[in-house]
């Protein structure tokens, strides 16, 4: 038996604007929920960097999907989930779902915290989304037909950003989730090469995949400018987080919706008809 919850006070998304906050707060929407967004140019505003803004964030919400930026690998991103988190059940905001990635000893120790909150937690633990390929980093090179990245043989089962939504939005809305850790994965592995080799045959474009050394990925992000904080944090992204530890699928979206990940060639499929991928020139 599931609990469907439209209250009248509304859900803070954190990251209401990003890639999965859109989503969530789309689907909250479409049930009826109010959603309040938890960005930096909402209003309220709520930054991660000016804790004094949180209050006001929190005022009056029946729940929060908390979201951090730009990574929980970040060093100080577990004590920020921890506080806000705790905030949050002193303003009698119990109900908290935290989107958190897999491998990253820092977002480990974040889901610690809200586990030790008091709140009535739920986490979603993902893997790689599917749609840094076409919302984030990765587009750039799609669109150049050329991607050049620190990995080679190692795999990661991407996830749908939907996928991702779909679980938060369940989760957010039926108390039968509460207290579960649900590790979310696509259906299959993928090496980077695979995936643009999937983007290429979904858009007929010819995207060429190329190994690099770190050291050449870091002088690559900073010939684009990327600040030096951001270039580091991507290289140990890649570099760490995937040197084989996520290199396995997991059953998450089956334990909390009752059916099976979207699978990569769909997404591929999906984001080629919108023609995003489409050459620029
Ligand atoms: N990308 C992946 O593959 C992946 C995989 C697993 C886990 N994750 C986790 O997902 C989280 C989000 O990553 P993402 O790359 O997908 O980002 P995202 O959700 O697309 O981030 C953008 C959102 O964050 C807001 N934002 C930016 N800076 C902020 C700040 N200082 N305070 C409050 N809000 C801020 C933006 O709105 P404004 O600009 O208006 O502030 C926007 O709504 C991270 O914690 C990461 O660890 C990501």
């Amino acid at each position: 038996m599931t609990t469907f919850h439209a209250s009248k006070f509304p859900v803070l998304v954190i990251g209401g604007t990003g890639k999965t906050g859109r989503r969530v707060a789309e689907r909250l929407t479409a049930l009826g929920v109010p959603v309040r967004i938890g960005s930096r140019n909402a209003t309220p505003a709520f930054d991660w960097e000016k804790p004094e803004t949180w209050t006001t964030a929190l005022e009056g919400i029946s729940a929060a999907y908390i979201t951090y930026y730009p990574d929980l690998a970040v060093p100080g991103a577990a004590e920020a989930v921890g506080d806000l988190a705790r905030l949050a059940v002193r303003k009698g905001v119990k109900r908290l779902v935290l989107l958190s990635g897999r491998g990253e000893p820092e977002a480990q120790r974040a889901e610690q915290m809200l586990q030790a909150s008091g709140a009535d937690w739920t986490i979603v633990r993902a893997s790689w989304f599917m749609q840094n390929f076409s919302e984030s980093m990765l587009l750039g090179p799609i669109l150049a037909g050329e991607m050049a990245l620190p990995v080679s043989s190692v795999r990661e089962p991407f996830i749908h950003a939907d996928d991702i939504a779909d679980v938060v939005t369940a989760s957010l809305t039926d108390d039968r989730h509460i207290g579960q850790l649900y590790e979310v994965t696509g259906p299959r592995m993928l090496t980077f090469a695979e995936a643009a080799g999937e983007i290429a045959t979904a858009t007929g474009r010819a995207i060429d995949y190329r190994t690099i050394t770190p050291e050449e990925f870091i002088q690559g992000l900073e010939q684009e400018q990327v600040p030096a904080d951001i270039a580091a944090l991507v290289n140990e992204l890649f570099t760490v987080v995937l040197d084989g530890r996520n290199e396995y699928v997991t059953d998450g979206v089956q334990k909390a919706l009752g059916r099976k990940p979207r699978d990569f060639a769909d997404y591929a499929r999906e984001i080629a008809a919108t023609g995003i991928w489409e050459d620029a020139k």
